[in-house]
């Protein structure tokens, strides 16, 4: 593995174990984590991979095959860059009471770029799981998760939810995780393509917009201040949809819009897949996608028309996914129909002047674990 001979060439030893932790992608659910919502997010092949050892100093020294180090870390103060990730957890586990000493990593991602596929959420789980065995801590995945929310909370600044996280721990092949974001209470639903001619077709539009970051905290800001006129702990006990509207205006209407009909959304998809019922899920994925454009606004011209164009090309449904700004979109397609789609799509980036995005299909692959 090249992760292990990259780690005795850094470090002149063996590691004490390989573990892998995918990046996700959310079938449906957007932007409803931090609304104490429902999700249904799927582990994607590809991750963060991280040869281990631990150490009893306390110092954590890190490299990445991607970006470079070693860097030596004595304070989790004194970290920058992408190591925060992956610093942020021995804080996290440290803040939480747990005995964690210092260790050396390599890490090794091959989540593509730009493509908001988490692999941010990907190397703290990553972390946190070897870490979890390393230094025999007993945490269930769920707490790995969490532990992976606290680092980029509260080490890294970003108020992400805890669908990220809970994907690359949780995720099973073959399965989506329906997660309920409040008890954390989490359900594995078949999501077996090939066996109804599907391919869910990721178009990574390879954009990032930068005014994403703060559009994110702003979002969930708008979020909780509605909850709060409306006097509710969070969006998700929202019944009485119409009446709440009325009581609203501006920013808050449209996100509550959103999200208390994109929880029905998730919960409609849930329903059909548990039904065997794949391809009836389109209309609610393009349904999504025109409320995380017009009610959130949480899309861009990019995604638009990867969408737009995917639909155009025969696609069943689709939407973007992730956190917005960028990243990339799913299409829900009949394996006869793929050519079309990625014609349609690439035919109407060229057409913008645009660079193609690159298209690849993805079905749900397992979640965090050992490899050696
Ligand atoms: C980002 C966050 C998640 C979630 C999504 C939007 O990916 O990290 O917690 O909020 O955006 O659904």
């Amino acid at each position: 593995m090249r992760v292990a001979g990259a780690f005795r060439e850094t470090f002149g030893a063996e590691p004490q174990g390989v573990w892998h932790a995918p990046g996700r992608v959310n079938l449906i659910g957007e932007h409803t984590d931090y609304n104490d919502g429902f999700v249904l997010p799927f582990a994607v092949p590809w991750g963060v991979t991280a040869a281990v050892a631990p150490r009893e100093d306390g110092v954590v020294r890190l490299r990445s095959l991607q970006a470079g180090g070693p860097l030596t870390v004595a304070a989790p103060g004194e970290a920058e860059g992408w190591a925060r990730y992956a610093v942020g957890v021995f804080w996290a586990l440290r803040e939480a009471g747990h005995p964690v000493g210092g260790a050396d990593l390599v890490v090794d991602g091959d989540v593509p770029q730009g493509a908001g596929l988490s692999s941010s959420a990907a190397l703290e789980v990553v972390v946190a799981t070897a870490l979890n065995e390393l230094y025999g801590l007993g945490l269930t995945p769920m707490e790995v998760a969490l532990t992976g929310q606290r680092a980029e909370n509260d080490f890294v600044g970003m108020p992400c939810g805890i669908m990220d996280q809970a994907a690359s721990a949780l995720g099973e092949r073959g399965k989506a995780l329906f997660l309920d974001c409040r008890s954390l209470a989490s359900r594995s639903i078949p999501f077996d393509l090939s066996r109804h001619g599907l391919q869910l077709l990721i178009i990574n539009t390879g954009v990032h917009h930068e005014l994403a970051d703060g559009q994110y905290a702003r979002r969930r800001r708008d979020c909780e201040n509605a909850a709060k006129r409306l006097g509710v702990d969070a969006l998700r006990d929202v019944t009485d949809l119409a009446g709440a509207l009325g009581r609203l205006s501006g920013d808050e209407r449209r996100r509550t819009q959103h999200v208390v009909t994109e929880n029905h959304r998730v919960e409609a998809v849930v329903g059909l897949l548990r039904a065997g019922a794949v391809q009836e899920i389109g209309a609610l994925l393009n349904a999504s996608h025109l409320s995380l454009r017009d009610q959130f606004e949480v899309s861009c011209p990019e995604l638009d028309v990867a969408v737009e164009a995917s639909v155009r090309g025969g696609a069943r449904g689709a939407r973007m996914t992730g956190g917005g700004f960028g990243g990339s979109a799913v299409a829900l397609v009949a394996d006869d129909r793929v050519e079309a789609v990625r014609e349609a799509v690439v035919r109407a980036y060229a057409e913008r002047g645009w660079a193609a995005p690159e298209i690849y299909p993805a079905g749900p692959a397992p979640g965090a674990r050992r490899l050696a």
